[in-house]
């Protein structure tokens, strides 16, 4: 009974998720359609797997342009979100140490894994109200100071250490609105990204599968409150940083 009133009490919210079109983001949009929330999929084109879900999708948005972003605020309407989740990333420059880091590619990875976010949250900002959410999904090494001491990736974690910031300052602004943000990193998920650094032989397989990690995704956007905002957490709801 209990997990059916919070089910009914859950249900039917307005949810957008950027990087809806594969992996982790996809996944998410199944889990919160599955339990009948209103879900808004945003992508650069939409996969057929995604198609296949019939949920509304917002097409066209690039994350390397800025414009293109903007556009978002105008396709969402005017109804209010309740919540925004940031999905979208890329770890391209995981092959590289600093004497061979391509800093093109680096910054590529700034405009889609940070840039892209505040771009993202600037467009919807006037459909967040008082209750709403915003989670950011990062990773675990994306940790700035001195746990950050192994070797390379420095595009992906310097790129995710920066929306961490990010998200630890959007938390501050947001509160006195009653918005609450959270990052939450999914450990090894197996999807596109962990497999092309499995296939470099860079890190060993293992993921998770992205449905299980998107029902615990949703389990920490369901807690999230004004109380917890501005956390860092593990998908299983373990902080990151004490
Ligand atoms: N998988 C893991 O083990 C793992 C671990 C820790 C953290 N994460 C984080 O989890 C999030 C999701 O990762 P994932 O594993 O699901 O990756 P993924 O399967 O590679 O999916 C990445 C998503 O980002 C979108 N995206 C990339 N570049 C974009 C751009 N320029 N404009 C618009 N959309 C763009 C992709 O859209 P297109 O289809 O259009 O390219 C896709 O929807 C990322 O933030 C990642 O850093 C993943």
């Amino acid at each position: 009974l209990l997990k059916k009133r919070r089910a009914a009490m859950a249900a039917r919210r307005r949810i957008a998720v950027v990087g809806a079109s594969r992996g982790i983001g996809l996944a998410l949009v199944e889990a919160l359609a599955e339990r009948g929330e209103r879900v808004v999929a945003v992508c650069r084109r939409a996969s057929a797997e995604l198609a296949e879900l019939g949920v509304p999708v917002v097409e066209g948005v690039e994350l390397t342009d800025t414009a293109t972003v903007a556009v978002l605020r105008d396709a969402l309407g005017d109804e209010s979100l309740d919540a925004l989740i940031y999905s979208a990333g890329i770890n391209i420059t995981f092959d590289g140490d600093v004497e061979t880091v391509d800093v093109e590619q680096l910054a590529l990875e700034y405009q889609v894994n940070t840039i892209g976010a505040v771009a993202v949250v600037q467009a919807v900002l006037p459909l967040l109200v008082e209750g709403s959410k915003v989670l950011l999904v990062t990773t675990g090494s994306g940790a700035a100071g001195r746990n950050a001491r192994s070797a390379g990736n420095y595009g992906y974690r310097m790129s995710k250490a920066a929306l961490n910031t990010f998200g630890f300052l959007l938390a501050g602004e947001l509160e006195p609105r009653g918005i609450a943000v959270l990052l939450v990193t999914p450990g090894p998920t197996d999807t596109d990204m962990l497999r092309a650094v499995v296939d470099a032989g860079r890190t060993p397989g293992g993921g998770a599968p992205p449905r299980d990690v998107a029902r615990l995704l949703v389990q920490r956007l369901d807690e999230l409150s004004l109380e917890t905002s501005g956390s860092w957490l593990a998908r299983d709801g373990a902080p990151v940083l004490a």
